[in-house]
């Protein structure tokens, strides 16, 4: 299985939007969640990373967008996936080069994206033939919500219940070919990187007396939001969207200390598109909007969108998964 030399791969993948989101863990090492997802993943917000493996031990580095990421911020994402192939393959060293087409740090899964592509492309170079399942797992331990990116399409992220995380993987539900009218209008409010991250605000949950109630809901709802996708219902589908965002910005402000990842742009936002029946908007941790709507309808959301002051837009359909472009093996 071992390989000789230097051996490069090259893979790209789709950042996603969770619709029933990811808040809470049951399990910090592993990032074993409290909750099942469900999520979409975007043609337009993608991540291209290419490795670079060698044999035997070494220093391993990552740079993202020529910048090199060190400490604390390598060993508790990229750090973890490779140890999770050492422990596969045996030891080996790694340079990971990652280019993203979206701003990182701002809410828009850039670390996903980043994390599923840095999975695909070792697989390939150290030529390890994991299923995307596998894969999946993997890619969790860097970073929960990255499991959802190592496939396209709408996808689910199963909670499980081992102690060891093999029952919490992703899987395709429906491909992206799925729903080909539906678009995510997303708004770029803030570029400026986030006071408190993800992995930091959702250990703050067990402080939230609202987050009992919030698990009952996801549990009690996620068929209803797969179901809604299955019919193609859009009115469904959007009123489903919102309330799960609602829930979780519920459950961030109940905590203490509060986070507030939603700003007054978000706010505005949030009252214009309930009141236009038309979309559905849901928000990560970040006051980026993606607003889900029917291309016919793109239009009128992007007007919305300007009218409340956001002027970065793009507008992604549902992608497919993960892709490996290059390869020396
Ligand atoms: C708000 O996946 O970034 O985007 O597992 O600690 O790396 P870690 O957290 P992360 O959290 C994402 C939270 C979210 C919701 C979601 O994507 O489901």
């Amino acid at each position: 299985m071992k390989g000789s030399g230097l051996r490069k791969a090259r893979a790209e993948a789709p950042s996603n939007i969770a619709i029933v989101k990811y808040w809470g863990k049951r399990n910090k090492e592993l990032n074993l969640p409290l909750n099942s997802s469900f999520s979409i993943s975007l043609e337009a917000l993608r991540v291209d990373t290419e490795v670079s493996v060698e044999d035997g031990p070494g220093t391993s580095r990552l740079f993202i967008d020529g910048e090199e990421v060190t400490g604390e911020e390598f060993e508790e994402y990229a750090g973890r996936v490779l140890e999770a192939f050492r422990r596969l393959y045996g030891d080996f060293h790694a340079v990971i080069r990652s280019k993203t087409n979206f701003p990182k740090s701002a809410g828009l899964a850039s670390s996903a994206a980043g994390i599923a592509a840095l999975v695909v492309a070792l697989n390939e170079a150290l030529g390890l033939s994991l299923s995307q399942i596998e894969l999946s797992k993997i890619a969790r331990l860097g970073s929960g919500s990255a499991c959802r990116s190592t496939t396209g399409g709408f996808v689910l992220w199963e909670k499980g219940t081992r102690d060891d995380g093999e029952d919490s993987f992703c899987y395709q539900v429906f491909p992206e070919t799925h729903w080909p009218e539906l678009v995510d209008v997303i708004g770029i409010v803030g570029r400026q990187k986030k006071k408190v991250s993800s992995r930091k605000g959702m250990l703050r949950v067990s402080s939230s007396p609202l987050m009992e109630c919030r698990l009952k809901f996801v549990e009690e709802t996620l068929p209803k939001v797969i179901d809604a996708v299955r019919r193609k219902d859009e009115g469904e589908f959007y009123y489903w969207t919102m309330r799960h965002s609602n829930s979780m910005h519920a459950v961030i402000l109940d905590s203490w200390p509060s986070t507030f990842y939603l700003n007054d742009i978000s706010f505005a936002l949030i009252e214009r598109i309930q009141e236009s029946g038309i979309a559905g908007y849901t928000f990560d941790a970040g006051p980026n909007p993606h607003v889900f709507t029917t291309e016919d309808e793109a239009e009128e959301v992007v007007r919305i969108m300007r009218e409340v002051g956001i002027t970065e837009i793009v507008i992604s359909r549902v992608g497919p998964g993960p892709k490996v472009l290059d390869s020396n093996r």
